[in-house]
């Protein structure tokens, strides 16, 4: 059997080390884990009771339009229902923009160290990406506009971006926005919308009337704790999100997925919680980093990347013997380590555990 030639050399996505993998591996009673962005202070107690509802109508499939959610989420973000499309994760919306305006021959832009779900997907529907270089670490707004061509369908914007953290400013975005050509969809992704407290960074949503051509991404997997649960969003103009429907699977989020997300929308006193102790806990991290003489991105999620001064994979080889999963292997940032903010406890133990390996450079372990 054979697949189709250009998925072939198509690289699978490495997710984050499981705990239970770590564990058993490496025979440690706890593992602490900073390497997918999760929210470790779990999610809304609404959740559960909204949950348990579902729990005797597992027989009957859900709705396949998810018209209770996109009621509560367009209410909340103040767009009409059908400017709302959501996805098995806000991975699976990407999917669908891709399979809905990408063909052989089409262009799409994105950063050159970025989200790489944009070009995984890009790439599955033969389109070409071309991947502009981030200026350090953040987004090149003015190379990505010069890089636009007649066959450009998409530019990509990830912000936060993942993994730098860093972030583009309302003004930087407008003046962007005001030049692209607007048959050219600009795709913000929001992923950790709710994290950022900087001021100059701008609401995509608010975009919307005034830039057609703008899909915002959302997801409930960040700070509203429900990534296991596989439920994201896309905003948009109700044309587009209309084109992204019809390349959509009949029943694509669950039933308990949409209850929960719709009782997690409910709860913006969590989300207000989990946004000021993200702020702290990144302080910590930061001031750590300070301390050891380290330097970092500008972060503005729930995550951060410092530069270990050495080849950083070596390095998350060491801490993971320790019980510490975080992240590494990013190609153009080698020694470059990115670490989730986790409860005050956790980010103790990834400081402890981060300098005792890299002490240990060079030594045999
Ligand atoms: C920037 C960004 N976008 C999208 C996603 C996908 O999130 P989900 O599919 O869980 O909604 C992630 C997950 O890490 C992300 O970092």
């Amino acid at each position: 059997m054979q697949p189709k030639a250009h998925i072939v050399d198509l690289p699978v996505y490495q997710p984050g080390k499981p705990i239970e993998e770590v564990q058993k591996e490496y025979g440690l009673s706890e593992v602490v884990k900073l390497a997918s962005n999760e929210n470790p202070y779990g999610f809304s107690p609404r959740v559960k009771a909204a949950i348990e509802e579902e729990l005797t109508k597992f027989n009957l499939y859900p709705d396949g339009g998810a018209v209770e959610l996109t009621a509560a989420v367009a209410e909340y973000l103040s767009v009409n229902p059908d400017q709302v499309i959501f996805g098995c994760g806000s991975d699976e919306v990407i999917a669908l923009i891709a399979r809905a305006f990408l063909s052989e021959g089409d262009e799409n832009i994105m950063a050159d160290a970025t989200f790489s779900v944009y070009k995984s997907n890009a790439d599955i529907e033969k389109a070409t990406s071309i991947e502009v270089p981030l200026q350090a670490g953040k987004h090149d707004l003015e190379a990505m506009l010069a890089a636009v061509t007649d066959r450009t369908k998409i530019v990509w914007i990830c912000n936060p971006n993942n993994p730098t953290g860093t972030i583009v400013s309302e003004t930087e975005l407008r003046s962007f926005l005001d030049r692209v050509p607007s048959s050219v969809m600009v795709v913000l992704d929001e992923a950790y919308f709710e994290y950022v407290t900087d001021e100059e960074y701008p609401d995509g949503t608010k975009l919307l009337s005034q830039y057609p051509n703008v899909v915002v991404l959302r997801t409930f997997s960040k700070i509203y704790g429900l990534a296991a649960l596989r439920i994201g969003y896309g905003v948009g103009q109700a044309s587009v999100i209309r084109s992204i429907n019809q390349v959509r699977e009949p029943f694509n989020t669950t039933r308990i997925a949409q209850a929960a997300a719709k009782a997690a929308l409910a709860d913006q006193e969590f989300v207000q919680s989990c946004r000021t102790k993200n702020a702290e806990g990144l302080l910590f991290l930061q001031k750590e980093f300070d301390r050891l003489g380290l330097s970092h991105l500008p972060a503005n999620g729930n995550f951060i990347m410092v530069d270990t001064k050495q080849p950083a994979m070596e390095l998350f080889q060491r801490m993971l013997q320790k019980g510490v999963i975080a992240r590494a292997g990013f190609k153009l940032y080698p020694t470059y380590l990115r670490v989730t903010v986790g409860s005050p406890r956790e980010n103790e133990i990834f400081i402890r555990t981060f300098e005792e390996a890299l002490n240990e450079q060079g030594a045999t372990v």
